[in-house]
């Protein structure tokens, strides 16, 4: 199939190159020249991986090309995904206007018959949008050219993204009519054998609200169990043993239920917004997906009401060695990541911060933790330990996982270590000669 992919952002990139994996014929359109000129050179504006060699490799087979124009790749295209971004908007929502002006675009230009996809997270009621801006640009033109418009949300996880498009657990495609349905299976039918149960398919309202509701359930099982853990810190319960203990039931499962120093990134914190928002614009006080928002936000600082109840309310003189920034493990993404609000919280109490991340470096540096002139950043782990009074840890990066603790012993002012993750054996620690602070169990 011809394939248009609109916007090369993560989605963007990753699904465009995916579909060209699998033989089909793609362009990725990113009004971005100077990213458009990058990506010919096979160089990659984020960190994915696997994605740098699938990229190269589809550009070199011609299979996927990269362009400016629009308006050029639309003629006899069978599929254009719209994957532009959404940013959310100053009142929780998600503002649509990339996402209508690539609608526009295509109204303006087509030419053959086309089905527009929207592949980003778009709040219900979207595709109607998108179909009446399509029309709109259509009969301005004074042509009658043959549309449809699908709902196929995209489920992949950063850092896991090639894995996740290649092998998904299922694709969900939102369709009003059969014929639509049938070229979107068809479309699917080279990542898993045809009739399979993963492909699942619905009404566009459906499909659109199924990836809010699938966002907001996972960041509603880690809000609950970093409450659980708030709660077992006081009634001297251990969360570690009471997570096995609940994931043992099949029925509750063992994933998505570690607590930790609270859920970033790009689609939790902006869908569960969206979803409370798309919910009172139609009457409807969410409450429970409002109170998965208030937990989050909170549990972002318990590592910091750890450190500030150790080492008292002013922190002027001390220093901290942060163990990574980026807001999970295998990307350099900070969007809304737990380090951002613990960092700018001790430093406001007058810490000094030594950071280290494998991949977030530069993120930190030049947007999220910009100008501030306490955080000092290391070459290594290691590095980060001089002359510091304790060591946080903040994302579970394998390399955190066994560090020389002999090195942190020696390093560190006194062995004092938050985990932000939970990622060392609580008693081995205290064998160690360690004072060690986690989540959800009390010290
Ligand atoms: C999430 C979803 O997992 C994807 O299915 C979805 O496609 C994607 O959003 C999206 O909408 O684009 P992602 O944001 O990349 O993917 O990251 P996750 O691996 O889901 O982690 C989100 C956050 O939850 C991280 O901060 C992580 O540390 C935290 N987390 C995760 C926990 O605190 N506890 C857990 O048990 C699991």
């Amino acid at each position: 199939m011809k394939i248009t992919v609109i916007g090369t952002g993560y989605v963007g990139l990753v699904s465009g190159t995916c579909f060209a994996e699998m033989g089909h014929s793609v362009t990725c359109i990113d009004v971005d020249t100077k990213k458009i000129e990058k990506l010919k050179e096979g160089i990659i504006p984020i960190f994915e991986p696997g994605l740098e060699a699938m990229v190269k490799r589809n550009f070199k087979n011609k299979t996927l090309s990269f362009s400016t124009k629009l308006s050029e790749h639309l003629e006899g295209c069978d599929i254009a995904f719209i994957a532009v971004g959404t940013p959310m908007g100053d009142d929780g929502s998600a503002d649509l206007k990339y996402v209508l002006q690539v609608a526009k675009e295509i109204g303006q230009h087509m030419t053959t018959p086309l089905i527009v996809v929207d592949k980003s997270t778009v709040p219900v009621g979207t595709a109607d949008k998108v179909r009446a801006t399509i029309k709109e640009a259509l009969e301005e033109r004074n042509v009658d050219v043959n549309f449809q418009v699908v709902s196929n949300p995209e489920f992949l996880k950063e850092g896991d993204a090639i894995n996740d498009f290649m092998k998904p657990d299922r694709v969900v495609v939102g369709a009003d009519d059969e014929e639509t349905t049938e070229k979107m299976r068809a479309l699917y039918s080279t990542f898993f054998r045809s009739g399979s149960a993963r492909l699942i398919t619905m009404d566009v309202r459906s499909a659109e609200m199924t990836k809010y509701v699938a966002n907001a359930m996972l960041a509603t099982k880690i809000s609950f169990m970093n409450e659980v853990a708030n709660i077992c810190e006081l009634v001297g319960a251990d969360v570690n043993d009471v997570r096995i203990g609940i994931g043992s039931d099949n029925r509750i499962g063992y994933s998505f239920i570690y607590p930790g120093s609270g859920y970033g990134g790009s689609c939790f914190p902006k869908d569960v917004k969206a979803l409370h928002r798309t919910a009172a614009e139609h009457g409807y006080e969410a409450n429970l997906v409002a109170a998965v928002e208030a937990v989050n936000d909170k549990q972002k600082l318990v590592i910091a009401k750890k450190v500030v109840k150790r080492f008292g309310e002013d922190l002027t003189g001390k220093t901290f060695a942060i163990w990574g920034l980026a807001f999970k493990p295998d990307t350099d993404d900070m969007r809304e990541a737990p380090a951002i609000y613990v960092i700018k919280e001790l430093v406001s109490r007058g810490a000094k911060i030594r950071a280290y991340d494998p991949k977030a470096m530069h993120e930190a540096q030049e947007f999220y933790l910009k100008g501030i002139e306490a955080v000092t950043y290391c070459n290594s782990k290691y590095e980060t330990l001089v002359d510091a009074d304790a060591m946080i840890l903040l994302t579970d990066w394998k390399e955190f996982r066994i560090p020389d603790f002999e090195e942190l012993k020696t390093q560190l002012k006194q062995p004092v270590i938050f985990d932000g993750r939970n990622q060392y054996n609580d008693k081995m620690m205290k064998k160690n000669g360690f004072e060690y602070f986690q989540i959800g169990k009390k010290s």
